[in-house]
């Protein structure tokens, strides 16, 4: 079957955020938004078709996950990411937020630091804060917009006498790939990052939404499936909403593989959130099923998109610095030697040329003077984002 990424989708008056909210937030209509990470295009034609189905039978009443969709799971991480889980290892939830929320709650308490490598997904830090936990930066190094781990940060953050962590910080809230740098973290960095919540005994909450936008030679090897000792002291937050536009559907997984940490995240979880929704679940049962083909497809019309926007930057606008992403379909551009405030670039994007993009300053340290970039969009939404940037540096910066 042929799936067609190119195809416009009007998104207005569909309470899509990225399409119906942009005008609160940023003050502009009509502008092309291309901030919030999720795509432009329909579902794979088999989740529609499930779907269909399912509202067919037309009685939507309490349910569960089948055995099923364990199976399907454990056989697409398999295939995926060389990784063998099993079926008691998996625990249902309605999104990878309310689940790194509930493994804070569930292993710390209020005062608490838990350590975070900004610049990164920002409701990383405002759960921290919201529940009265401490944020402890380890931020990430940035060489020539390729971005590396500060492991000698982390030693001293960890040591005893460290004035900048705090008395308890057990958690490490982890993101691979990395939003918003794009980095697919290799084998290497993710033994040493092992090592350091071992060595600390620390817990690894490892977020791995955008686990199957991986390009080039990258491969996406979950943290926790390094070693024995490191699936014992982690918890593993995936979910099919990203890779197959469905996260309006709100149902994800964590993968907890010790069943003391697995009892004890489930006590918090229970009667808070759910294991997903019928549509939800159905979903996801289809997509790692059945969108096989369609994911590939897709990855490779998001190469194509990556590929022309770096040969875009190159020719038309050497002033903004890049690293082309490993993973992700975001793009996370360096403004600094044009302006070196995010929001700025930003507000004037939005009012003067009708794009929206996402200010780095809300990523935490380290953002400020980037703007990230959604590339799961038609082409053609690429280059009049990327023509509006050139005109915005061509009146404020030539
Ligand atoms: C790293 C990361 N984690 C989690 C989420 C959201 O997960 P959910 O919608 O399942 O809560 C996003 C969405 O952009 C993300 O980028």
């Amino acid at each position: 079957m042929e799936y067609i990424f190119d195809k416009t989708i009007d998104r207005t008056g569909s309470n899509s955020i990225k399409w119906d909210l942009t005008e609160n937030i940023f003050g502009k209509e009509d502008c092309l938004p291309l901030w919030v990470a999720d795509s432009d295009w329909e579902t794979a034609p088999e989740i529609k078709e499930a779907l269909k189905k399912r509202l067919d039978h037309g009685v939507f009443g309490y349910t569960f996950p089948s055995k099923e969709l364990s199976e399907i799971i454990i056989n697409w991480i398999k295939k995926h990411y060389n990784w063998q889980i099993k079926k008691e290892w998996i625990v249902y939830s309605s999104g990878v937020v309310p689940s790194i929320n509930i493994a804070i709650r569930a292993f710390s308490v209020p005062g608490d630091g838990v350590i975070i490598q900004p610049p990164v997904y920002y409701p990383f830090s405002s759960t921290i804060k919201n529940i009265g936990r401490q944020i402890v930066n380890n931020q990430l190094i940035n060489q020539d917009n390729y971005y590396k781990i500060d492991f000698k940060g982390l030693k001293s953050i960890l040591s005893p006498d460290s004035e900048e962590g705090c008395k308890r910080t057990e958690l490490f809230l982890f993101c691979n790939p990395h939003n918003p740098v794009g980095r697919v973290w290799n084998k290497k960095e993710l033994s040493e990052i092992n090592q350091v919540v071992l060595e600390n005994d620390m817990l690894l909450i490892s977020d791995e939404i955008h686990a199957d936008f991986i390009f080039a030679d990258n491969q996406h090897i979950p943290a926790a499936s390094l070693s024995q000792e490191i699936e014992m002291q982690s918890i593993t937050l995936m979910a099919p909403s990203k890779t197959f536009n469905i996260a309006g559907l709100k149902t994800s997984f964590a993968i907890i593989p010790n069943q003391k940490i697995k009892k004890k995240f489930i006590n918090v979880k229970n009667h808070l959130v759910g294991a997903g929704n019928i549509f939800g679940l159905m979903a996801m049962q289809a997509a790692y099923n059945k969108g096989e083909q369609w994911l590939r497809a897709q990855l490779k019309y998001l190469k194509e998109n990556i590929d022309y926007t770096a040969d875009y930057l190159d020719k038309n606008m050497p002033e903004i610095k890049y690293y082309k992403p490993e993973g992700t379909y975001l793009f996370w551009l360096d403004f600094r030697d044009v302006n070196k405030y995010s929001e700025d670039v930003n507000d004037k994007l939005v009012k003067e040329f009708n794009i929206a993009l996402e200010p780095g300053n809300w990523f935490g340290d380290g953002g400020e003077g980037f703007l990230r970039m959604n590339l799961a969009t038609p082409k053609k939404n690429i280059k009049k984002a990327l023509k509006g940037i050139e005109k915005y540096l061509d009146k404020y910066n030539r």
